[in-house]
């Protein structure tokens, strides 16, 4: 007996930023965060469950994954045999259409994607709450990318399994364009998660940043309905430097910048100064996103690309939320 399915998967920024966890081993989020779906940044992702396997097996862009990263895999895939009644090991297969060095959160749409084709092939019917609240459990930003265009993810209230995204707005509501000034490719030296439990532990700043989150998240969340770019721009750019400002105080600091992603900030900053609307953001990495309306993407990834130690510039639009095939 064999029962497989595939899913896909896009990957996704928050423009109101998650950091920090409620819950630890519920991997619940300690602020609200707000995100778009972007296209296309995908995700493939074939499970099938099979007679015969003695373990999970997890090939990951085309080579067999770490022994942690299986480990991690697994551990939903009991959650959805445990719901299922199944018993049967699985072979896992993932790709990414783009480069896991991008500067986006492969483990986002990889996290997403893989519940979604799990929790098919073990023939649970599709729901988009309950695929997300799977993904979060695994890895919060994983949540937003079951739905598409603009989502928000509230905080957590310790315990709560059952925690999960929900929509905003459809990608076609608004069409805004996020440029990746890319600048570096290697992987980046501190994770999210390990960041962020030290910058829990450690910062001083950590509670004003709890503090502060909420009404970042609610400007980005009514912004966005009110198609209103300044509104979200301004609060982006508060979230993601209080971020990175809390990792910084923490003891050893945590540091994700590069002189390249001040540069590119820089660079942003000086387009806006001549008139155009365009705000950036980072997340636990080197990388700068700016987010512009469509018609001025062109104008941003040409200055951005000419930022002194950007490697290049990739452009995303607002794409749909998980879907199984
Ligand atoms: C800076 O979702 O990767 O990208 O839940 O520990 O897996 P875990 O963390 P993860 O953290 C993402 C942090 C961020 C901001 C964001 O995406 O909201």
């Amino acid at each position: 007996m064999k029962r497989s399915a595939r899913a896909i998967a896009r990957a996704n920024i928050a423009l109101a930023k998650y950091w920090g966890k409620a819950d630890e081993a519920k991997n619940l989020p300690a602020v609200p965060s707000v995100s778009m779906t972007l296209d296309p940044l995908l995700t493939h992702t074939e499970v099938a469950f099979a007679e015969g396997l003695d373990a999970d097996r997890f090939v990951l862009g085309g080579q067999p994954a770490e022994p942690a990263e299986t480990a991690r895999v697994t551990k939903m895939l009991d959650r959805i045999r445990a719901e299922a009644g199944l018993s049967l090991f699985a072979e896992v297969t993932s790709g990414n259409d783009f480069p896991t060095a991008s500067g986006l959160a492969s483990s986002a749409s990889g996290f997403c994607a893989l519940a979604a084709a799990a929790r098919a092939a073990a023939g649970l019917p599709f729901d988009r709450a309950r695929i997300s609240a799977m993904a979060r459990a695994a890895s919060v930003s994983a949540a937003r990318s079951a739905f598409g265009g603009y989502v928000e993810l509230p905080l957590g209230q310790p315990g709560d399994d059952t925690h999960g995204a929900r929509p905003l707005a459809e990608p076609s509501h608004w069409d805004l364009r996020i440029v990746v000034a890319v600048t570096s490719e290697g992987r980046k030296a501190v994770g999210s998660t390990s960041g962020m439990l030290h910058t829990e532990r450690t910062s001083p700043y950590y509670k004003s940043w709890v503090e502060l989150s909420p009404g970042l998240a609610r400007e980005v969340r009514e912004g966005i309905l009110a198609r209103d770019l300044p509104r979200v721009g301004v609060a982006m750019e508060q979230s993601t430097l209080s971020m990175h400002a809390c990792g910084m105080a923490a003891a050893p600091y945590v540091l994700y910048f590069r002189p390249a992603t001040l540069a590119a900030l820089e660079c942003v900053r000086a387009l806006r100064d001549n008139g155009l609307e365009v705000w950036a953001t980072a997340d636990a990495g080197p990388h700068v996103k700016a987010l512009c309306h469509a018609r001025d993407h062109e104008q941003v990834a040409h200055a951005l690309a000419r930022a002194e130690g950007v490697l290049r510039t990739l452009i995303a639009s607002p794409g749909e939320g998980v879907s199984v095939e």
